[in-house]
């Protein structure tokens, strides 16, 4: 391996990113870094302050400096992610999340604030990190960049399964029309859209098992690190 690695894996909600990206941690002995918490963190923030449902004419920007975020990644592959010093990595699930991260993560600020953490976390270490942006805003010269995907059918289904396995019952229309409502406005955002980047290895993971998609990326990753620098490394 490399001394230092920065693995960017991008892709819809429900693509897989999140459980593939730390099994892939453990296995190369990688931080892994959900940058989707820190949004969900930042929702939760202002949730607690303002005791009811978010929208566009809120200046986000404005409270970015009360708030700080510390996320630790633990040997079972789980994450702590705290907001000063509160862990959230049990409410940043909540619907209400979900329901109101949208326009929160269309704030620049946000995004700007976000990206400076992730940025910053990096800096000494090798990471996997996974999101929206990590290949083309975060770090457009990552060592390894994947592109996650799925169909809507699948990623529904793995939505309800998981649910399922924590005794919830989801309707599987509703959770279908989520997907596609996430979808579209994560790809319609105008700053940190969703987008493959042009470098990325792409992987449909609708007809993969889990197991499957984590061995490929990591034959990628030992791939990469055993050749030449990467752009990053000549800087
Ligand atoms: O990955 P996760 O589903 O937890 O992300 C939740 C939300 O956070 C996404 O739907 C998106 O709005 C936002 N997000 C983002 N950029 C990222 C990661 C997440 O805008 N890099």
């Amino acid at each position: 391996m490399k001394e230092r690695m920065i693995v960017a894996v991008d892709g819809p909600a429900g693509s897989g990113k999140s459980s593939v990206s730390r099994e892939v941690a453990l296995r190369l002995g990688l931080t892994y870094i959900d940058s989707g918490a820190l949004y969900r963190a930042v929702t939760w923030f202002y949730l607690e302050q303002r005791h009811g449902p978010l929208d566009a004419s809120i200046d986000f920007g404005r409270e970015l400096g009360a708030i700080a975020l510390t996320q630790e990644f633990l040997p079972d592959g789980s994450s702590v992610t705290a907001v000063n010093g509160t862990d959230v990595s049990a409410s940043i699930r909540d619907e209400a999340i979900t329901k109101n991260i949208g326009v929160v993560s269309d704030a620049v600020p946000v995004r700007n604030f976000v990206n400076s953490l992730l940025r910053r976390w990096s800096s000494s270490r090798s990471i996997i990190m996974d999101g929206r942006d990590i290949g083309t805003v975060v770090f457009p010269d990552a060592d390894v960049k994947i592109y996650l995907d799925a169909s809507v059918d699948v990623r529904a289904l793995r939505r309800i399964k998981e649910y399922g396995e924590m005794g919830k019952t989801l309707d599987e229309n509703a959770v279908k029309n989520l997907i596609i409502q996430r979808d579209s406005q994560d790809k319609s955002r105008p700053f940190g859209r969703l987008v493959r980047a042009e470098d990325a290895i792409c992987i449909d993971t609708s007809e993969m098992t889990r197991d499957g998609v984590i061995e490929e990326i990591c034959r990628i990753i030992l791939e990469q690190s055993a050749t030449e620098p990467t752009p990053r490394e000549r800087q």
